[in-house]
C-alpha cells in the first residue's frame, strides 16, 4: 500500500488545521511512512459555505454514507464534535471496518470504554490524543511512556478556554464577558461555552485521564466538578494581595479505597510552576511509584496545536494499517471500578 485515505469528519477550527498540516507537511509524511496520506472526502453539513483551503470543492460531502461506503477510504478523522451524531459516526466506521482518529473527548469521557470494546472487536485503531491537552501527548504518555509505572495521582489545568479567561482578568484586568468572548473568536472555547466555564469540559478530560492513568472506569458522575462560578467577586484581588493566583484545576488520585477526580478553583501561590501557566496553556503533572514527579506543558487549545494531536494520531493509524497490526492493541481500562465521590 503506498496511499493511504482519509475521510476527514468536520472542518471546523481544528479540521481545518488537520488539512493544513497534511497538505503542508505531505512530503516529511510520506518519507516518514513511506506512503502518501492525504483527504478523500470531507464531511461538513453546509456544502455551499465559503471555506479558505485547498482543498477541491469536490473533496467536500454532506453525507456520511458515501464516506463509509467508500472502500478507498482507510481512516476516519471525527473533529465536528458534540456527543449524538459524532458517537454514531464514529461507530459506524469501526463497524465498517475502519480505523477512527477523534478530538472527542464529550464522547470519549462518555462512551469511550463501549467504543475501545467495539474497535477492539472490528480490529481497527480508535486513537483521541487531542481529546485532552491540545498539542501534549498526554494520552500516549499514560499509554507508553509511563506505561510500566503504577501512577498515584494527577494534577493540573485541563481546560483552555478558563485558563485564558483568567490569566486576562489577572494581567490585563479585563472583565470576563470580554476575556470569554475573545477566548471564543481565538476557537478555543466549545460551541457551548458553559462546558469550558462551569468545569465540565476539563471534568470530561480528567474523566479520560484518570481513567488511563488508573486502569479503571471513571466516569462523568464520579467528578466533583465547581467551575468559574464559585470564584467570588474581589476573590482575585485577595489571591493577589497574598501572591496567590487562581486557577481551575483538575485532580485525580487513587488509594487502597479508590480514585478519586475532582475539578474546582484553587488558589496557588505564585512560586507554584501551575501559577505561571497562562492564557490557553495547559499543563499536567502525573506522579508515578517509580518515574517521580513529571509535568507536561504546552498549547491546551487552538486550531494548530489540536490539528497537530490528530495528525500524530493519523500516522500512528497509518503506520499500524501499513505495518498490518491495527487494532491490536491492548484493553486500557481492565480492572473494576473503585471510585469514591463523597465530597459536598
Ligand atoms: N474548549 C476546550 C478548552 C478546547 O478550552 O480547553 C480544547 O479541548
Amino acid at each position: 500500500k503506498n496511499e493511504i485515505n482519509i475521510g476527514l469528519l468536520g472542518f471546523g477550527v481544528v479540521g481545518s488545521g488537520v488539512a493544513k498540516i497534511l497538505q503542508n507537511h505531505q512530503e516529511d509524511l510520506r518519507h516518514k511512512l513511506g506512503a502518501s496520506v492525504g483527504i478523500k472526502k470531507v464531511l461538513v453539513k453546509d456544502l455551499y459555505k465559503k471555506r479558505d483551503t485547498s482543498l477541491s470543492s469536490d473533496v467536500f460531502t454532506s453525507d456520511l454514507q458515501t464516506i463509509l461506503e467508500d472502500p478507498s477510504i482507510d481512516i476516519i478523522v471525527e473533529v465536528m464534535g458534540g456527543i449524538g451524531e459524532a458517537k454514531d459516526a464514529i461507530e459506524s466506521s469501526l463497524r465498517a471496518g475502519k480505523g477512527v482518529v477523534t478530538a472527542n473527548k464529550d464522547v470519549m469521557a462518555e462512551y469511550g470504554r463501549e467504543l475501545l470494546e467495539l474497535a477492539d472487536v472490528n480490529n481497527c485503531d480508535l486513537l483521541f490524543e487531542a481529546s485532552v491537552g491540545g498539542g501534549i501527548p498526554l494520552i500516549r504518555t499514560l499509554e507508553d511512556g509511563l506505561a510500566s509505572d503504577r501512577i498515584s495521582a494527577l494534577m493540573g489545568i485541563v481546560n483552555g478556554t478558563t485558563n485564558f479567561i483568567l490569566t486576562k482578568m489577572k494581567h490585563e484586568k479585563m472583565s470576563y464577558e470580554d476575556a470569554l468572548m475573545e477566548a471564543t473568536e481565538l476557537g478555543f472555547a466549545e460551541a457551548d461555552p458553559s462546558a469550558d466555564v462551569d468545569g465540565i469540559d476539563a471534568a470530561r478530560k480528567m474523566v479520560i485521564l484518570a481513567s488511563l492513568s488508573f486502569s479503571t472506569e471513571v466516569r462523568l458522575e464520579d467528578v466533583f466538578v465547581r467551575g468559574l462560578k464559585e470564584i467570588r467577586d474581589g476573590d482575585l484581588e485577595l489571591a493577589e494581595q497574598f501572591g496567590y493566583t487562581v486557577k481551575l484545576a483538575g485532580s485525580a488520585r487513587k488509594d487502597e479505597d479508590g480514585v478519586e477526580v475532582a475539578v474546582e478553583p484553587v488558589f496557588f501561590p505564585n512560586s507554584h510552576p501551575l501559577a505561571s501557566v497562562n492564557n490557553e496553556f495547559n499543563a499536567v503533572y502525573i506522579y508515578g511509584d517509580a518515574v517521580g514527579e513529571t509535568m507536561f506543558y504546552g498549547p491546551g487549545a487552538g486550531s494548530m496545536p489540536t490539528a497537530t494531536s490528530v495528525t500524530g494520531d493519523i500516522v500512528a493509524a497509518c503506520r499500524n494499517l501499513l505495518l498490518d497490526v491495527n487494532g491490536k492493541r491492548p484493553h486500557v481500562m481492565q480492572y473494576e471500578r473503585k471510585v469514591k465521590n463523597d465530597r459536598e
